[in-house]
């Protein structure tokens, strides 16, 4: 594997419980690399705890216990890593805002960013045409589009800043069987040539299989499998992958 981007050591992660909220323990030392270039997909079913430990790896959410690193130093500051660190979620509307033009939606991150206006303006041009859709897009909102577009819209406002790791978390999952693969194959394509790492979560393990160089199988806040793509088409070890595998068929 390539120098790691993401580094997670023995990390866990507990929620703490309420009234009538029993605390849970949603990761359970963890410990996983992500190098670079490598996108690694993470497979398991409903709450096994996915979304919490993509959040660790962005610096979201604090592990109770455990470490993270980027790119071999301590994390830091969420702020130092501006621009380095992306998501495309589920649904585009949880990444655009409704009353902003597709343009300014992609542009944002770049002023942040503090990019100057010409080299932004050529920036998001560039990245709108990469990711499949038409210069006019930039002049229309969010929901002027179909559901395809719209989360084509939110992987470039991912992109345009050229981040050294991206979590995909049920990022085509919401979308159009049709349009699903398009979108599988844009974030493949997308990968190879940026070189980022990436998490690719899915529970879905096909569609996982088919995006990522290396799967982790997760059940209960654990990581109860992980190895090469090719590992997964023939004989997993774990009983629980075998049954997310045959779910698949
Ligand atoms: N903010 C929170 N506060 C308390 N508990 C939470 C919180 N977020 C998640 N959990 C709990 O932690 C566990 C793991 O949740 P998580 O969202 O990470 O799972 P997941 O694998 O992403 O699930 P899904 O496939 O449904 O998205 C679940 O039991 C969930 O109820
Ligand atoms: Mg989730």
């Amino acid at each position: 594997m390539n120098a790691p981007v993401v580094s997670l050591n023995d990390v866990s992660v507990s929620y703490r419980g309420g009234l009538f909220r029993p605390a849970v323990e949603a990761v359970r030392k963890v410990s996983l690399d992500i190098g670079e270039g490598e996108t690694l997909g993470l497979v398991g079913e409903s709450g096994s705890g996915k979304s919490t430990l993509a959040r660790v790896c962005l610096g979201l959410t604090a592990p109770t216990r455990g470490r993270l690193t980027f790119a071999g130093e301590a994390f830091g500051k969420l702020r130092a890593r501006r621009g380095q660190l992306a998501e495309v979620l589920q649904f585009p509307e949880w990444a655009l805002n409704p009353r902003l033009r597709c343009g300014r939606s992609v542009e944002e991150p770049l002023i942040v960013l503090g990019v100057a206006a010409a080299e932004r303006r050529a920036r998001v041009a560039a990245m709108l045409a990469r990711v499949g859709l038409d210069a006019g897009v930039a002049q229309r909102l969010p929901g002027q589009l179909s559901g395809g577009q719209r989360q084509r819209v939110a992987i470039a406002r991912a992109l345009v800043t050229r981040p050294r790791f991206i979590v995909f978390d049920e990022a085509v999952s919401a979308l159009d069987v049709s349009v699903q693969a398009q979108v599988m194959n844009l974030i493949r394509d997308l990968q190879a040539e940026q070189g980022f790492a990436a998490l690719f979560i899915s529970h879905d393990i096909a569609a996982t299989r088919y995006l990522s160089h290396r799967l982790a199988v997760m059940k209960g806040g654990e990581i109860v499998e992980t190895g090469p793509r090719d590992r997964f088409y023939g004989e997993p070890h774990h009983a629980y992958t075998r049954a997310l595998l045959a779910a698949a068929l």
